[in-house]
């Protein structure tokens, strides 16, 4: 089998890596893997408070999971026991749960071989908080995408008012730096730049300028 590509963008919450991965895997005409949502997929299928389960219980429940990609660029499509994942997962509520979940050892055990093995079949923009560090440690392209929390809830914020979803944007902004603080911090896999990473910070940049880093990244790697 030939070899596959690895692209991997880091990031916090609401820093808009899931729109450049889009972006990037539609240029380079591979499919994009959002590893939060398969975080924000098993917590939400688990149910609240499942994060408070004992291992075995959690690891019987996990066993029966079965994820699969297909399509490429924002065309992707990730599904959980042969249903696309959808807009169900997409509120700060259920990122809450994920992170949540992601503290624990054997949800990333888990998601670590479902994540790698994604990464054998397909060549992939995958974006996450340790796709550089834990997941692709190999992966020749590495970006870490960084922005203040007061730009993110804003843009997290416009997101939703877009999306026909209304939030209120200080709660926004309390929300996410409650779930950074848990995701920098945790025992396991936390989110920092990979050492190879290319590190960008977006809080004065637009897309279009984001977008033409990554992409100068990737061509001149
Ligand atoms: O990126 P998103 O906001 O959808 O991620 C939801 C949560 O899943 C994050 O706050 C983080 O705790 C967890 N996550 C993770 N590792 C990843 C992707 C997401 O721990 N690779």
């Amino acid at each position: 089998m030939a070899e596959t590509r690895i692209v991997t963008i880091d990031g916090p919450a609401g820093v808009g890596k899931s729109t450049m991965a889009k972006q990037l895997a539609r240029e380079l005409e591979i499919p994009y893997l959002d590893t939060g949502a398969m975080f924000r997929a098993v917590a939400w299928k688990l149910g609240q408070d499942s994060w408070e389960w004992n291992e075995s219980r959690l690891e019987r429940a996990l066993a029966g999971f079965e994820f699969a990609l297909s399509g490429t660029g924002e065309d992707s499509v990730l599904s959980l026991d042969d249903t696309p994942i959808g807009d169900e997962i997409r509120t700060e509520q259920v990122g809450m749960w994920a992170s949540n979940v992601a503290t624990l050892p054997v949800v990333r055990t888990f998601l670590k071989k479902a994540q790698q093995s994604l990464g054998e079949r397909f060549s992939l923009v995958a974006e996450g908080r340790d796709m550089g560090t834990v997941i692709f440690p190999d992966a020749p392209h590495k970006f870490f995408l960084d922005a203040s929390v007061k730009e993110r809830a804003r843009r997290r914020f416009l997101q939703l008012k877009e999306a026909g979803r209304p939030a209120d944007e200080a709660e926004l902004r309390e929300q996410i730096a409650r779930r950074d603080h848990q995701d920098r911090n945790r025992a396991v896999a936390p989110l920092r730049p990979a050492d190879d990473a290319v590190v960008i910070d977006t809080t004065s940049l637009n897309k279009a300028q984001v977008f033409e880093a990554l992409l100068k990244g990737v061509r001149d790697a």
